[in-house]
């Protein structure tokens, strides 16, 4: 294969499989660079920076991955003021970001009119846009927080194969929307939608990953997040250890397969170097993930004496310092 893409320039289901069980470093090559290229030809070498605000990490999930699901005893629970995601609002106006992006557990403690009234405040007082990214919430909030003004909403869907989802995201009692009906809300709503994937879950095969990426393209996604599946000792999955041929590997290489795919299946879309790329790849991933095929960075902009209580994994790298 001498492009990524194939002699029709497009990309079927078969190649994209074939690209993610490639490992001969040579050939993946010819993937990273035409990642990079159609990078640079669909949005260009700008690097945007988007500040991430960990808003809260009260959860009422049980997510067995998550470092703050509800059921991890082990973490010290805090919820910002409204005033105190302002300052962070001021702050990342003033660094020259053009994004705050407010991210929580499912908290209902963030309740939805507060929320509206937040998100109203910042457009009123920044010229930033406003990403969502408050999990799983119900129709009329989200609605709700779009009239207010909301621009984006980041809903990862963690992987489409239906029985590992379902493993690992035990349901929450009381009234719930599925995962991929609130993604085709988000859009109906009017909101900018991002979705993603964690590479590497335990469980997680090769072939539902080629899925994931299928996805991507058909789903139209605005932004597509990916990131290494990193274990949480104080989670259930921890203990799970997936393996056999057809076990992806939660390693920086095959996240940044899915980096370079995502973008060139969707070849517009913003797809961040995430901080998971750069976890686990403390030296190397970020910038990684920019050669192939990402063209965003989220510097996390939380106050210090919050940041540390936002761990979904252990030692999340932190950008931004
Ligand atoms: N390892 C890697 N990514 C994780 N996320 C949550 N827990 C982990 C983990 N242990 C990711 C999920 C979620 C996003 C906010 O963080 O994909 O959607």
């Amino acid at each position: 294969m001498t492009t990524a893409s194939g002699r029709d320039g497009r990309l079927d289901r078969a190649a994209v499989l074939a690209w993610l069980r490639q490992d001969d470093p040579a050939a993946l090559e010819t993937l990273w660079a035409e990642a990079d290229a159609v990078r640079h030809a669909h949005v260009g070498d700008a690097v945007h920076l988007r500040g991430l605000v960990e808003v809260s990490n009260h959860c009422v999930r049980q997510c067995t991955y998550c470092g703050i699901r509800a059921g991890n005893r082990n973490l010290a629970r805090y919820r910002m003021t409204a005033d105190e995601v302002l300052d962070c609002a001021r702050r990342i106006a003033d660094l020259g970001y053009g994004t705050i992006v407010m991210q929580a557990g499912e908290d209902f403690g963030l309740t939805g009119p507060w929320v509206a009234d937040l998100v109203a405040r910042i457009k009123a007082t920044t010229p930033l846009a406003v990403t969502l990214s408050l999990g799983e919430r119900l129709p009329d909030e989200l609605r709700a927080w779009r009239q207010a003004g909301a621009d984006r909403y980041l809903l990862r869907f963690e992987t489409s194969d239906k029985a590992l989802f379902d493993r690992i995201h035990p349901p929450r009692h009381g009234q719930s929307v599925p995962r991929w009906d609130l993604l085709g809300l988000l859009r109906d709503l009017g909101y900018e939608v991002g979705s993603g994937v964690m590479v590497g879950i335990p469980g997680q095969t090769w072939d539902s990953l080629a899925d994931d990426v299928m996805r991507f393209a058909g789903m139209d996604l605005d932004m597509i997040g990916v990131g290494p599946y990193i274990p949480h000792p104080d989670t259930p999955l921890a203990a799970v250890h997936g393996d056999g041929p057809d076990q992806v590997p939660a390693d920086a290489t095959t996240a940044c397969k899915v980096v370079a795919l995502a973008r060139l299946v969707r070849p517009d879309a913003n797809i961040p170097a995430t901080t998971a790329l750069g976890t686990i790849d403390r030296a190397h991933g970020r910038e990684l993930g920019l050669r192939r095929g990402a063209n965003i960075l989220m510097p996390n902009v939380t106050p210090d004496r919050y940041k540390a209580c936002y761990e979904i994994y252990p030692d999340k790298a932190a950008l931004g310092d």
